[in-house]
């Protein structure tokens, strides 16, 4: 741990020395790799960083507030969230095609980061919390921190930068995790498992509506709090609810039911390329399975998803 401590430490000063009194921007997902960029950038410049926070009302429960919480006022970040989840519903609006979810939540995500950062003419860069994964995967400079903007996809095009920053560029996530545990970051938001761009629109199988979209969160929070309780939540590389577009009969008391199937999914991975079905201890399923039938109104029916990658993938859409 102590050579992340030193790594950010080292980081800040080059960043310090670099940035100078520039003005930098960051799109903040509040997910682990792009959390810990900007507080490295934020500790190097404080208040020049502004951080954008699209939220697009796909967030898993809490999530949005949580992460405003800790970094706007245990930080004290500039940490601009956009509630953007009515313009994201209504284009999604009878929208049941995996792809065609995908296409438009990107489009719009770029057209909202556009509109909001037409107030930040002067700003000379963007941070991105590429890690070295990404860039083994992309083949550019392995070294550099900061590099000209260009063949940089899915950024807009319509905001001038001097150059990216991404001081996460020669790490691993487990490093990444490692220099947010130095810089104080709390666990949970350390332990935050990998979370689509797309978010809970991948999870939601068929047209996304808002009383889905609860179910969904409400199911997804019961399971990820049961994992914790079990203590498996450092182990398992991903897991989180599915909503299928399933109804199935069921009997609740003296009535029937006909409800929805939420699907679980969890799985054990070094490289999210391939990966296993985790085997989960009878006792949490049972747990979970009971909890959401329970406490979420519109399910009545789980199942466990017992298939590797390949030949499924991790998410269902
Ligand atoms: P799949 O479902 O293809 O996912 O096995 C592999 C890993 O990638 C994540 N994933 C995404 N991450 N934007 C992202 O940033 C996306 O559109 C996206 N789709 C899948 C997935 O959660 C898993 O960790």
């Amino acid at each position: 741990k102590w050579k992340m401590t030193d790594f950010a430490e080292s980081m800040i000063r080059k960043l310090k020395q670099t940035l100078g009194d520039a003005k930098v921007l960051c799109a903040f997902s509040g997910g682990v790799d792009s959390s810990v960029a900007a507080l490295l950038v934020h500790k190097a410049i404080g208040k020049n960083l502004t951080c954008i926070f699209v939220d697009h009302g796909l967030l898993r429960k809490n999530e949005a507030e949580e992460v405003e919480e800790v970094f706007h006022r245990t930080y004290d970040m500039d940490v601009r969230r956009i509630d953007a989840a009515e313009r994201f519903l209504t284009r999604l609006q009878g929208v049941a095609d995996p792809e065609q979810k995908r296409k438009i939540i990107g489009e719009e995500f770029i057209r909202v980061f556009e509109e909001v950062a037409q107030d930040y003419q002067d700003v000379d860069y963007l941070v991105q919390g590429t890690i070295y994964p990404d860039v083994i995967e992309s083949g550019t400079d392995k070294a550099a921190v900061i590099k000209s903007h260009h063949n940089v996809g899915g950024l807009p095009d319509n905001i001038k930068f001097k150059a990216i920053v991404e001081p996460l560029r020669t790490l691993f996530k487990d490093e990444v995790r490692q220099v947010g545990l130095a810089l104080g970051m709390p666990e949970n938001l350390v332990w935050r498992q990998p979370f689509p761009g797309p978010g809970l629109a991948v999870r939601l199988l068929g047209e996304i509506t808002p009383e889905k979209l609860e179910i969904l969160r409400n199911a997804d929070a019961i399971f990820r709090e049961e994992v914790a309780n079990f203590n498996l939540h450092k182990t398992i590389s991903q897991y989180f609810a599915v909503l299928t577009p399933l109804k199935s009969v069921g009997v609740m008391g003296d009535s029937r039911t006909y409800d929805y199937t939420v699907a679980l999914r969890a799985v054990i991975t070094n490289d999210f390329m391939t990966g296993e079905w985790a085997r989960l201890p009878w006792e949490l399923l049972e747990k979970v399975s009971y909890r959401i039938v329970n406490e979420v109104k519109g399910i009545n029916r789980v199942v466990y998803d017992v298939t590797g990658k390949p030949p499924a993938t991790i998410e269902w859409e």
